[in-house]
């Protein structure tokens, strides 16, 4: 489920410079916290949410790291009320409902780094199903209207294995960045 070498993915590194320093992070699904561990390693405070935080076991509860366990997808309230971010690293995750509110838990000048499987995923492995599949576009039709969109991709990605993905990076407030 969660990348086997626990490496962070080469787009959140690659976008992890625009994260203001020492500004806070959230890991959205974070399964073994690898983004977490990440950015927690570049100093910033991190909340990691996930409904399952066995992943993150070894991590110390006095560090870096905040876990919160929270069922995104259950009808509860937003699990981090209005607390915001200079930073959201979304990856192997989708659930629909929760993009307006991911634009809406940036700071200003705060980095949205996303990706995810995107449709033709099937032919390689799963997901699946629709429910978790980015369709064309889908990121960025999302964030264009709230986000100043910094980098898109769509494709399949041959390394390490063949898997359909679609990344986005995107910051709130800020017209033009370092990339
Ligand atoms: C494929 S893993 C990705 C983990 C991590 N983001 C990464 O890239 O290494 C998906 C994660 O989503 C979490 N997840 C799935 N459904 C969830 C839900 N309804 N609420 C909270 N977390 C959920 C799983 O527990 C799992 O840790």
């Amino acid at each position: 489920m969660n990348d086997p070498l626990g490496i962070p993915s080469p787009w959140a590194r690659r976008f992890a410079h625009l994260v203001e320093k020492g500004g806070a992070v959230l890991d959205l699904a974070a399964g073994a916290g690898r983004h977490a561990r990440f950015f927690a390693g570049r100093g910033h405070p991190v909340v990691a949410v996930d409904r399952n935080l066995d992943g993150m076991a070894d991590l110390d509860p006095e560090g870096p790291v905040e876990q919160v366990k929270a069922d995104l997808e259950d009808g509860s309230p937003w699990p981090l009320g209005d607390r915001q971010f200079a930073g959201i690293i979304v990856s192997n995750y989708l659930h629909r409902p929760l993009l307006p509110r991911l634009a809406a838990a940036l700071a200003p000048g705060g980095v949205l780094i996303y990706e995810t499987f995107a449709v033709g995923q099937a032919a390689f492995g799963r997901p699946s199903s629709a429910d978790y599949l980015l369709r064309p576009n889908e990121l960025l039709h999302a964030f264009a209207d709230a986000l100043t969109i910094v980098a898109f991709e769509h494709g399949i990605d041959y390394a390490p294995g063949p898997k359909a993905v679609q990344r986005l990076a995107a910051v709130k407030g800020r017209d033009l960045v370092p990339l």
